[in-house]
């Protein structure tokens, strides 16, 4: 019998992280990821704009008989889930809640969200948290510089420690116990943030508890494929020379097979 493949996909290579950890929680499954290389970023265009792209990019997916879409991109999820869902029937998981949930967590109250232009100005991580625990304060800043920085691979560079001090500044004088980081990229600037914010502040990777969120429906809904050595197949709507060497850092091993197909 054929394993149908979890779905995942992102504008490019950021998306990774959130696959690293479905690899790491979910070793036996087959993965399909899409970095849409050719259009990246999502961060700075408008939620109408990434609403169409990821609409595609998830048809491209489904197209290959996916079991479950992973919308691994901060921005697309912002903006783009109620399409997604209302297009394809099939489950359709998205960063922004299983990062919501761990935030809600904070014990003063007080959190910190940082992610791309986009997914902070559409307040989706902000109204997720306080759904969750209504009384929250939540402080949102866009750090748009820390992508290049992540992708260029100077997340330890002191260039980034001194522009994770000028971004996160206003977030240390308001006293956050918890730091959602909202965006693919910023996992690899962990041990910077951390750094920054002091080791009193929680930080929260939704990379992580994505992955977490599709192993626990997984075992809910008997979807598992327990035996280990799954397939992975990656794609890129560009050129795969940059995806492949860039992306290393954030799959944590190497690309071994990347296509690049044509969407839309
Ligand atoms: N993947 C995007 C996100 O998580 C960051 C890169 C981009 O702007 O496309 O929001």
């Amino acid at each position: 019998m054929l394993h149908r493949a979890i779905g995942i996909f992102d504008s490019g290579v950021g998306g990774l992280t959130v696959c690293k950890e479905v690899i790491r929680q979910l070793p036996g499954e087959n993965l399909i990821y899409l970095g849409d290389t050719a259009r990246v970023p999502y961060g700075t265009k408008s939620a109408q704009t990434v609403e169409r792209y990821a609409l595609e990019a998830a048809g491209f997916l489904v197209d290959q008989g996916v079991k479950l879409l992973v919308v691994a991109c901060n921005t697309a999820s912002a903006v783009a889930l109620p399409a997604l869902r209302e297009r394809y029937r099939l489950p359709v998981i998205g960063v922004i809640e299983p990062g919501a949930r761990r935030a809600a967590e904070s014990r003063n109250q007080r959190i910190g969200v940082i992610g791309t232009e986009g997914t902070i100005g559409s307040g989706r991580y902000e109204e997720a948290i306080r759904a969750l625990l209504p009384e929250a304060e939540v402080f949102s800043t866009a750090c748009p510089l820390f992508v290049p920085l992540a992708e260029e691979g100077w997340a330890e560079h002191e260039v980034a420690r001194l522009t994770a001090l000028e971004y996160l500044q206003p977030l240390i004088s308001a006293q956050i116990d918890t730091l959602v980081l909202g965006c693919t990229h910023y996992p690899l600037l962990r041990t910077t943030l951390q750094r920054v914010m002091g080791p009193g502040v929680l930080l929260v990777d939704s990379a992580a508890e994505t992955a977490s969120c599709v192993a626990e429906l997984f075992r809910e809904q008997g979807l598992e494929r327990p035996e280990h050595g799954g397939q992975r197949d990656f794609y890129v709507t560009d050129v795969p020379t940059r995806f492949e060497r860039v992306g290393r850092a954030f799959l944590g091993r190497e690309l071994s097979k990347v296509d690049q197909v044509m969407i839309g």
